[in-house]
């Protein structure tokens, strides 16, 4: 939530910026601005709106600057309006500060500043942080440099931050401080950047270092140092080379990064498995736990925590994890599993899955498991995400970047790696080398699988455009296949801001079933398997009502047939390919019906991909 990124170095910063912002742009886009040093002026443009409206005022009227800061919104406090943009000046006009976070306790410093004669000209938390700064140094009688005032400031503030700040009367310089949010520092060859994530960097310099919690950084002179924020200590850190490619951050021939994403599954969910799969002993090979495997088989409990997309993703794993294991699973909202008194002790495993890694929630989630001895396993996208580093252990997605804003491909490469997680628990555990090597056999035709039910695409496109008019949609999935559901009314919901739910098809005669008219489409999700003719019938119960029907299954048959308006199919599989396959239908589905709505579907109205605030 919200995107920094920032330039010193000898290249024109505008550039560079406006490029980072667009990376970023993922994070927020409710507006954007930048600040550049001009040796010692300080001048900067903010725009309300995504980062072209703020390229389109610089080209009208330009700034320029050896360093700079920059930023894209995501609003919390404060309305998306070209005042509450960031970079925010302290009164002297003298500092420029970018800040990505929550300053809790903003309304009490704000007050305090208010009393001693500061005018606020923003409604945001940010502000008071950079008038807090300014404050201090004016007010120090030269006792402190900048460095020292910024750190005094942050020693006041309660909340989440990742902050950079700069100053006229430091020309050469900035200034950076991470507590809870993500910050990346790219160093180059005489050039250094600080960003949210590393997409920015990438061009520039393949050398960066994580910044951690507690963490102050000083660029001055072509050198930087590291601090703790508290105290005067230097902090000593390794540098990551990273491997991304440029390729992998840009839509190439594709509309939207979300149609990309989609079809990236066509190799993503076996660039997940890749090194990973043993058919012989019919097991997977998951290097990143194999040290605590002896803990996770004498586990008592499995909780996994995640947000969104990932919880569902984490309740299919329940039914993975239980069926092959045999280890009870609870799968909790991390913002709900942190505030309540769960029962966490040393024989519990906590698994928290996150696309970014950075999910505020999901992060103090574990931070608690820890503390209460709990084994901390995590599954990230993102490799250097606070999330991988803050578990003790864990297993990667490979599914690459991911920048539209809702999720899709990560989604996949979650299941895949829960698959492979429950079978190698489960062999370990008595599962026979039959059902192993089964379950395997299937992933290894992944690929083949994923492209062919791409080729459902016309006649999802036709499904959408037959309903695109609807104001409801309804999910209705069992078993495993119920949290598909979910994810396919999430990913509706979000996109093309049609309400939908998700529910179990029996739950349907509870109390959804009096929304259905002719006007409601209904997808089942209605693959062949034991649960097979109880959906059938929900199916009948929907038709009797008039409801549209469309149904995803692996496998025609003369009943759905004749019961469906659409029948959607993908490749007959192992019970467990379902859940992937199926979703990837409700994806296009969700894309296609945003795409007759004339939605934007890569930046949907009020969301931000990494959801750093609480
Ligand atoms: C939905 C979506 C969100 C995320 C959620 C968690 O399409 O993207 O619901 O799944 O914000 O994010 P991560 O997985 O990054 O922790």
């Amino acid at each position: 939530m919200c995107g920094i990124v920032s330039y010193i170095g000898k290249k024109d910063p505008v550039p560079i910026l406006i490029k980072g912002l667009r990376r970023l742009e993922y994070r927020g886009y409710d507006s954007a601005g930048l600040a550049l040093l001009d040796g010692k002026s300080l001048n900067s443009v903010k725009k309300a709106g995504k980062v072209s409206e703020l390229s389109d005022e610089l080209s009208v009227s330009p700034i320029k600057g050896n360093c700079g800061i920059a930023h894209t919104r995501w609003a919390t406090h404060g309305v998306p309006n070209d005042i509450n943009a960031h970079p925010h000046l302290d009164k002297s006009g003298k500092i420029a500060l970018v800040h990505n976070g929550i300053i809790e306790n903003y309304d009490s410093i704000k007050k305090t500043l208010e009393k001693r004669g500061v005018v606020f000209s923003s409604d945001t938390d940010s502000e008071v942080l950079v008038q807090l700064i300014s404050e201090i140094y004016h007010n120090d009688e030269g006792q402190l440099d900048f460095k020292d005032a910024v750190k005094a400031a942050l020693q006041e503030v309660v909340g989440a931050y990742g902050i950079v700040a700069m100053c006229s009367d430091e020309p050469d310089s900035l200034f950076a401080a991470r507590m809870g949010s993500p910050l990346v520092l790219g160093v180059g060859d005489n050039e250094f950047l600080f960003a949210s994530d590393a997409s920015p960097i990438i061009e520039y310099t393949r050398n960066v270092i994580y910044l951690d919690d507690g963490e102050f950084v000083e660029v001055k002179n072509s050198a930087y140092s590291i601090s703790n924020i508290h105290t005067e200590e230097i902090v000593s850190k390794t540098i990551t080379k990273i491997d991304l490619t440029i390729e992998e951050i840009e839509k190439g021939e594709f509309p939207h990064f979300m149609l990309k994403e989609i079809h990236d599954q066509k190799h993503s969910i076996s660039d997940t498995l890749r090194g990973r799969l043993n058919l012989e002993d019919g097991t997977s090979m998951l290097g990143g736990i194999n040290d605590y495997l002896p803990n996770i088989l004498e586990a008592s409990r499995i909780y996994i925590t995640a947000c969104g997309t990932s919880w569902h993703a984490g309740l299919i794993g329940k039914h993975l994890i239980e069926e092959y294991a045999r280890v009870p699973v609870h799968v909790e909202y991390a913002s709900e599993f942190r505030y309540r008194n769960a029962i966490i002790d040393a024989n519990t495993i906590l698994i928290a899955i996150s696309q970014s890694g950075e999910t505020a929630d999901t992060l103090a989630a574990i931070k608690k498991s820890k503390e209460l001895g709990a084994l901390t396993l995590g599954i990230c996208n993102v490799v250097g995400s606070s999330i991988s580093r803050e578990t003790d252990a864990g297993i990667f997605t490979h599914a690459g970047p991911e920048i539209g804003v809702a999720s899709t491909k990560a989604f996949t490469a979650q299941v895949t790696v829960l698959i492979m997680l429950a079978l190698k628990i489960g062999r370990k555990k008595g599962v026979s080398l039959h059902r192993g090597k089964e379950l395997i056999s299937s992933l290894k035709e992944i690929d083949t699988n994923v492209s062919k039910t791409l080729e459902t695409i016309k006649l999802v496109r036709q499904v959408a455009k037959a309903t695109c008019n609807a104001d409801n949609y309804l999910y209705l999935g069992r078993g495993v296949n119920f949290p598909v559901a979910l994810e396919g009314a999430l990913k509706l919901k979000e996109i093309s801001y049609i309400h939908a739910e998700g529910y179990p098809a029996a739950e349907m005669k509870h109390g959804p079933i009096a929304l259905i008219d002719k006007d409601m489409p209904v997808v089942f999700l209605a693959p062949q398997d034991e649960t097979f003719l109880k959906i059938l019938s929900n199916i009948e119960e929907v038709k009797a009502r008039g409801g549209i029907i469309i149904t995803v299954t692996d496998e025609e048959n003369d009943s759905l047939n004749s019961l469906s308006d659409y029948v959607l199919v993908t490749p007959k599989s192992h019970r467990y390919i379902f859940p992937i396959t199926s979703s990837i239908i409700l994806q296009l589905l969700a894309y296609e019906l945003a795409q007759f709505r004339g939605c934007e579907i890569d930046q949907p109205r009020n969301l931000a991909k990494s959801v750093t605030v609480e």
